[in-house]
């Protein structure tokens, strides 16, 4: 918008202005919104109000135009019914990771539970299972400094003291942590993939997307350790690409995992890997 056109625009003209700008009405208002520190709710009721806050606006277009993602620009992001904050340093939470909180939850398992959280990122995961399940111990690991403070800050937000923070290479400790469930959704990208290279995905840490050339690195090295871990009848929840459910569930077959089975996401695709530790 020409800087004489934003003199004495109201809440409706902007909306109607951005909105064109960007070519997508809800995130429009998303923008103008978060500029107001306003919901959208807000805006339909003052449709007919001045504006000035439309300078720093137009700024928060300008970067949703050159590609930011939406979470980034406003700083958050909802999952499973909960708003967590979300920074650059952070994997945006998937809708599809969801998934995965419904099968634990699904899962036959003591309500004294011990969980881990591998990779937690903005700790979605293991905030989302510990609110869930009040009386779970739940631990959550990620390798990013960076990535564990945004953690800490959900995890102040959202009051959940309880869920204990690591900093680790995949597990927290080289004895047994004595869990229940391992929940996780690591980097499985492979290096090479052209998607690191668009859209949204591009802004995403390279650390949280990929484990390299190999995109199994992370996952195998979970599972090689997870019987350790794992107390009997305890299980093992991975996430993974959509062509990689037979070479995960081959991997925790192999190593002595049992009801192994691959569950897609509600777009069809196989998304989630399970097993569960038996006894022999
Ligand atoms: C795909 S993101 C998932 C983040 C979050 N759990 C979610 O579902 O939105 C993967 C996370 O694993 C972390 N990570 C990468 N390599 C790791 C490793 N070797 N050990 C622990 N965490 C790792 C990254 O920093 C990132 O936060």
């Amino acid at each position: 918008m020409e800087k004489s056109e934003r003199a004495g625009v109201s809440v409706r003209e902007l909306r109607d202005r951005c909105s064109a700008e960007l070519g997508h009405a809800l995130e429009a208002e998303l923008m103008i919104a978060h500029g107001l520190g306003r919901n959208r709710a807000w805006l339909y009721a003052h449709l007919d109000d001045p504006v000035d806050e439309v300078d720093a606006i137009q700024a928060l277009i300008e970067r949703r135009r050159d590609g930011e993602p939406v979470a980034y620009i406003l700083g958050r992001r909802e999952f499973y019914g909960r708003d967590f904050v979300v920074t650059p340093d952070v994997l945006i939470p998937r809708p599809e990771t969801e998934l995965l909180i419904d099968l634990a939850l699904e899962l036959p398992l003591p309500d004294n539970a011990r969980a881990l959280d591998i990779g937690t990122g903005t700790g979605c995961i293991a905030l989302t299972l510990s609110a869930e399940r009040p009386g779970w111990t739940v631990m959550a690991s990620d390798i990013s400094s960076r990535a564990l403070e945004v953690a800490r800050r959900n995890r102040q937000r959202l009051g959940l003291d309880r869920v204990e923070l690591f900093q680790a290479d995949v597990y927290p400790s080289s004895d047994s942590l004595d869990l229940n469930l391992i929940v996780t959704n690591p980097p499985y990208i492979n290096e090479k993939d052209h998607h690191l290279n668009e859209g949204d995905v591009r802004f995403e840490p390279r650390t949280a997307l990929t484990p390299g050339a190999d995109g199994l690195d992370v996952i195998r090295r979970i599972v090689d350790t997870a019987p350790r871990h794992l107390v009997t009848g305890g299980w093992l929840l991975i996430e993974h690409g959509h062509d990689q459910g037979a070479a995960v569930a081959g991997l925790l077959r192999g190593h002595g995992l049992t009801d192994v089975r691959t569950r897609p996401d509600l777009a069809g695709l196989d998304r989630v890997t399970m097993g569960a530790l038996r006894s022999e």
